[in-house]
Parts: structure tokens; sequence; C-alpha cells
């Protein structure tokens, strides 16, 4: 993935409105939501230095970030105009904007970061939203649960112009080492987020059926567990292979033909039915060999079932 940002500090940039934006310890940043994730942010923002000010629909919620020094505003307009930076990170693009309306007015002149989930599209929304209202905006896609908020290896993928970005670059790496601006599209970091969760849930199912399988001969998913992370490491090598592939579009098998993969695909579909396993995603996996194999392409590597995804 190639990041459009600099990772350097450009030191203090002039910002928009001719205040001198210092990206340091001492930059006051605001953090709306005070859900897991909400409060996970601010206490890295308040670990790092930053005066922090909090806000949340139901007040409370956050006693003890309060107690370890936080200022939680009283209205979501006072919580928006006490910092130059402001986040927010509730359950969805619907509540940013529900919640930011009666702010409208404080929000001109700031940076909004937007670390609430959502797709493309509702992004590029928010942004429209938000400049119409005249802030700077990033969006970005957490790739950690809270717990990991903070460490040197979190990755966090920000969309949008790069002098915000920049600006601020030094402040948001408090939340994850890996802070990184992969586009100037406030678009995309949604694109990664959905695309690498799917990687993680195919993944998370794949190791669920093996470990129902194993479980019918009474083999604990923690015996079962080093040899599937090995494996694991194994598949994310081929991968290597694949991607050059698509992007050539040429799909000559190097290692096993689809044709081959067939047998062991109805050998894992057998074996589950006889154990009394939902075969569902082997089946699945299957028809799109079948498929691949009807339109001549047997000889081919796994590669090829892109075409199968891109139809
Ligand atoms: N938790 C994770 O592991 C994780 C990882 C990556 C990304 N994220 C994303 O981070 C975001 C927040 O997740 P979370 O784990 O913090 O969720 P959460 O614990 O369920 O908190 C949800 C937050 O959203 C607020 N909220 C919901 N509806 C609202 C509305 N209509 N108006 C104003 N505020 C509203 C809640 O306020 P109240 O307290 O008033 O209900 C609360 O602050 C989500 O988009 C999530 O997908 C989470």
């Amino acid at each position: 993935m190639s990041a459009v940002g600099s990772r350097c500090h450009h030191g203090g940039r002039h910002h928009r409105n001719g205040q001198k934006a210092t990206d340091m310890a001492g930059t006051p940043v605001t953090v709306i939501g005070m859900g897991m994730m909400g409060r996970a942010l601010a206490s890295a923002f308040m670990n790092a230095g930053h005066p922090t000010t909090i806000w949340n629909r139901t007040p409370g919620r956050a006693q003890a970030l309060v107690e370890a020094g936080a200022s939680e505003a009283p209205t979501v307009d006072a919580a928006v105009a006490a910092a130059p930076l402001v986040i927010v990170c509730v359950r969805d693009y619907g509540a940013v904007r529900d919640l930011l309306t009666p702010a409208e007015t404080a929000l001109s002149g700031r940076v909004l970061v937007n670390l609430t989930s959502g797709a493309s599209d509702e992004a590029r929304a928010m942004a429209t939203w938000a400049a119409e209202r005249g802030a700077e905006y990033l969006d970005g896609a957490i790739m950690m649960t809270p717990p990991g908020i903070g460490a040197p290896e979190t990755v966090i993928l920000y969309g949008g112009p790069p002098a915000p970005y920049e600006t601020y670059e030094q402040t948001l790496r408090a939340l994850g080492g890996g802070t990184t601006l992969i586009s100037t599209d406030v678009g995309l970091p949604s694109l990664y987020d959905v695309a690498l969760l799917g990687i993680m849930w195919s993944t998370f199912n794949g190791f669920m059926h093996a470990a129902a399988l194993m479980d019918t001969e009474k083999i604990a998913a923690t015996d079962f567990l080093p040899m599937a992370t090995d494996w694991l490491k194994g598949v994310a090598s081929f991968l290597t292979a694949y991607a050059q592939q698509i992007d050539e579009g040429s799909f000559a098998a190097e290692d096993a033909t689809l044709e081959t993969q067939i047998p062991p695909v109805r050998h894992l579909i057998h074996e589950s039915r006889i154990r009394g396993i939902d075969a569902t995603m082997a089946e699945y996996t299957g028809k799109l060999l079948a498929e691949a194999v009807d339109r001549g392409h047997a000889l081919d590597s796994y590669a090829r079932i892109i075409d199968h995804f891109r139809a």
C-alpha cells in the first residue's frame, strides 16, 4: 500500500485561517463519542500529553478520563470550539451528521477527523458536508480494537487533503504508529477497511470450520492452533504470486492448477458431511472452481478466481 503523505513532521505549518498550528504534545484535541473506541482514542491523546476535551451523547460515560484530566464539554458546540482538531468516533455516519449539526458554526476553520466506520460513499458525502461548513475533513479507518490504540504497530488509514493531515500527523500518531495517509480520496480508507475486514472474516470462518472438524476427534482448538497459524503464513506467501498474476492478467499455474484443487475441495465437503459439519463454505469454493474450469481455465492458478468476483 503506498502512502501519499510524507511520514515526516513538517513542523509548525500555517493553518488555513492564519493560526499557526503547532503540532506537538500541547496541541489541544477534542474527541466526540465516548464508546469503547472513543474512550481509547481520548486516553491515547491524554497519554501523549494533549489537553483533551470530550463529549458524548450520554454524559458521564467517561468518568475515568475526566478524573484523569479530560475536560467534558457541556454541549457538542462547546466541544468543537475547544480544539482546532476534532475527532469523531460514533456508531455510524448518520449519527456523526446528527450530532454535529448543532455545532455547524463552530466547525468552521477546524480540522474534522472522522474515525467512525462506514462506506466510501458515506465518507465522500461527509467530506462535502464538512466543506460546506468550512471545516477541513479527513476520514480514517481504525484497523485495531480499543486495547491496541496508541501502540506502535496499530494501523490507522487516513484519506483526504495532505495539508491538514501533515499539520496534525504527529498528534494523530499518538493513536497508532501505523498512521498513514493512503489517499487524497476520503473514500479510500473505508474501502481498505471493508476489504481487509473481508479477509479477516473469511479467515475466521476457515478456522472455525477447521476447528469444528478437529473437534469431532476431540482435538482441542488450542492444540490445533500452532499448525493453523503456521499454515496461514504459508497461505499468505502464496498471495504474493497471485497478486502479481492479477495485476498482470496472466494466470498460468506455477503451484497448483484449478483442476487439481477440485478433488481436495470435494474431500473437504465429504469429510464435513460425514462428521455433521456445515459444508457450505467448501461447497461455495467448489462452485467457484467448477465455474472457472467450465470457462476453460482448468490449467490456471487460483488467482483466476478473481474473474468471478470482478463479474
Ligand atoms: N470497537 C472496535 O473494536 C472498533 C474497531 C474499529 C473501528 N470501530 C468503529 O468505531 C466506532 C465506534 O465504535 P465503539 O466500539 O466505540 O462503539 P460503542 O462502544 O457501541 O459506542 C458507540 C458510540 O456511538 C454513540 N452514538 C450512537 N448513536 C449515536 C447517535 N445517534 N448520536 C450520537 N452518538 C451516538 C454512542 O453514544 P451513547 O453513549 O450516547 O450511546 C457511543 O458513544 C464504530 O464506527 C466502529 O465501527 C470500532
